[in-house]
């Protein structure tokens, strides 16, 4: 079993996409795969379901600007007060881009209802603690979490850099689908799960409602945010949005909102 589960894992990883995502996520999609497909051998179908699921939840965050990164970490390590070259760090990738003239307001709006954070908790970050210049903070620890080994290693490096600003930062790997090491996270004063609810829930509610009741009893204020267009423009799954709230609500959470050009904000509190 265990050389099958290897065999597989080789394979899937051939893909270049998929060659920097940690192993314990894809790992986790080969189990449900075999699950419900007992006893095959490697096949075509079969890593081509594996790479599907995967991309669902890692491709839609379009990476692959590694060169590009380091080089403009480079540049950083020269003139830590340069938010040009932030900028450009954060418009390597969709989500950050789309945010990128409004990061300073979407923090602001954030700090109105929650207070100034001392320690911050980012689950699913992508290259998002990049964009902790704009947050205007003095000092501030910021644990970030994701699947991706490299987005992990070039946190940390921008963490290193960071520190003379008052950024006390560590990356590490984290499924924010393992709940068990979830509930072991450090208290903070704040938690992002920025466009990543959509990833985790696939036809209901259930897995962001038992993540959001862990994670609301080691922080003050969640922090979630959905997208609201789609690539190309249009509107996009509102119904899930009610759905969204209505689960709050029934699991006796309050929230405010906030929303940018193509993101909704809901502050979630007790
Ligand atoms: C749409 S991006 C959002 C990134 C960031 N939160 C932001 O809003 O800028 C989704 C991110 O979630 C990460 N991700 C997907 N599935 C995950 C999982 N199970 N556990 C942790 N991170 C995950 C992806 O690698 C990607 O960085």
């Amino acid at each position: 079993m265990q050389l099958l589960i290897n065999q597989i894992l080789e394979k899937v990883k051939q893909n270049k996409k998929y060659r920097t995502i940690s192993d314990e996520i894809v790992l986790d999609e080969i189990q449900n795969y075999l699950k419900k497909n007992p006893n095959e051998s490697v096949n075509d179908l079969m890593i081509k379901s594996i790479r599907k699921n995967l991309h669902r939840l890692y491709s839609s965050y379009s990476r692959g600007k590694k060169h590009k990164k380091n080089k403009l970490l480079e540049e950083l390590r020269k003139n830590q007060n340069d938010l040009e070259i932030i900028k450009k760090i954060l418009g390597t990738v969709v989500s950050a881009k789309e945010r990128l003239y409004e990061y300073e307001k979407i923090y602001s709006e954030i700090f109105k209802i929650t207070g100034k954070p001392a320690t911050i908790l980012d689950l699913g970050c992508g290259l998002n603690p990049i964009s902790f210049p704009f947050m205007n903070l003095k000092k501030l620890d910021y644990y970030a979490y994701d699947i991706d080994e490299e987005d992990i290693q070039f946190l940390n490096e921008y963490f290193k850099l960071m520190k003379s600003k008052g950024l006390n930062g560590r990356a590490q790997i984290l499924n924010v689908r393992d709940f068990e090491k979830i509930s072991k996270l450090p208290s903070s004063d704040l938690i992002f799960l920025l466009k990543i609810i959509d990833l985790i829930d696939i036809n209901n509610h259930k897995s962001s409602e038992e993540l959001i009741k862990i994670l609301i009893k080691k922080t003050r204020f969640i922090v979630a945010s959905f997208a609201t267009r789609t690539i190309s423009g249009k509107p996009m799954n509102l119904p899930r949005r009610r759905g969204f709230e209505f689960m709050l609500k029934r699991i006796g959470l309050k929230f405010e909102t906030f929303s940018i050009k193509n993101e909704v904000f809901y502050v979630i509190s007790k």
